[in-house]
């Protein structure tokens, strides 16, 4: 019944015009030039938050797409040096060609990762659907070889992240950040339960913790967001052993009350001339999202 409810949420979002879902996507989404994008950092930056900026465009099909993709990552690292942003880069692996061209994959992100050294940055990688999960590891152990400046993305929801976590940690890999994750995923790999995911979460949290991580505690979710000030507290954490993220749009005044409190926040802050394809493609991974954006356009929210 669910599924045919979503089923029908996607459909309907594919009929509302894209002016609509543009003006509406734009809540989530910084534009679709870099100065936007510089914009909207230089604002949170003001407020006391961090950014991590992500260029859109994840899946390419194009050697020369991908080639694409990693100048205009490289111009984006360029730019936040230029302007003094206090912002770093998160990066999907498939927009870099991770599904057609794993060795493109690895040296594009050897470029950038070497760049962002020289400029004293840093570069997340993004966690994508399961059957990237293992090249997205193993590519990120490479790059971890030669360099520092970069993190990886665990996601509660699969079975098998406290085993990554625990090998990560063990091979001295420890900069995190951990999501619930935003794809849809077989039960025999994932947790579906809200209550199950949670409780993972935080398990996994705190063995990051334990451990002696640097966790960047991802989620709009007040329960984990209570949980982890809990063992924050518990563990007595230095406030440079963990960030706060959020993505840039949702729960602004949640974000307000963590800064408020004196904890770091980074805001996940997406940008880039594939927006439609990328709000379609949330809509379509994970159907809530479409029922907000509708709830949205029946209720008349505000966007900001
Ligand atoms: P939950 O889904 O329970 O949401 C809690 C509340 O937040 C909701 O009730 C709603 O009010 C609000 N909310 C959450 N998402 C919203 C949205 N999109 N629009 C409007 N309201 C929303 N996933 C992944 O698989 N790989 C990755 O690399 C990343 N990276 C990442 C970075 C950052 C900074 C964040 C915050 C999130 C991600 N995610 C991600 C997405 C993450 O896995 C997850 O899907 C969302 O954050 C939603 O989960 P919450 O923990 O917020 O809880």
């Amino acid at each position: 019944m669910m599924d045919l409810v979503n089923k029908l949420l996607v459909a309907t979002i594919l009929l509302v015009p894209r002016p609509i879902i543009r003006k509406f996507a734009g809540r989530y989404i910084a534009g679709e030039e870099i100065s936007d994008a510089v914009g909207v950092v230089r604002r949170l930056n003001a407020e006391g938050a961090m950014a991590t900026l992500d260029v859109l465009g994840e899946d390419i099909h194009s050697a020369e797409e991908a080639e694409a993709s990693k100048r205009m990552i490289l111009s984006v690292l360029e730019a936040i040096k230029a302007e003094t942003l206090d912002s770093n880069v998160s990066i999907k692996l498939t927009q870099l060609g991770l599904r057609i061209d794993r060795d493109y994959c690895l040296s594009a992100m050897r470029e950038i990762v070497g760049r962002a050294a020289m400029l004293g940055n840093f570069i997340r990688i993004d966690m994508e659907d399961s059957a990237a999960t293992v090249d997205t590891l193993s590519i990120y152990r490479a790059l971890r070889k030669e360099y520092a400046n970069v993190g990886i993305v665990l996601q509660a929801y699969l079975r098998r992240t406290d085993a990554d976590a625990t090998a990560l940690l063990n091979e001295g890999l420890s900069n995190f950040r951990l999501c619930k994750g935003i794809y849809i995923e077989p039960i025999e790999i994932a947790f579906k339960e809200r209550a199950e995911i949670n409780e993972h979460y935080l398990r996994t949290l705190e063995l990051m913790f334990r451990a002696g991580g640097y966790v960047g505690i991802a989620t709009h979710d007040i329960l984990l967001v209570e949980g982890a000030y809990r063992l924050i507290e518990q563990l007595g954490l230095r406030k440079d052993q963990y960030e706060f993220q959020m993505l840039l749009g949702v729960l602004p005044e949640l974000r307000a009350r963590i800064l408020a409190k004196g904890h770091r926040l980074r805001v996940y802050v997406p940008f880039g001339s594939h927006w439609y394809q990328y709000s379609i493609r949330r809509f379509k991974e994970n159907p809530q999202v479409a029922g907000n954006v509708l709830k949205a356009l029946f209720t008349r929210n505000r966007l900001n």
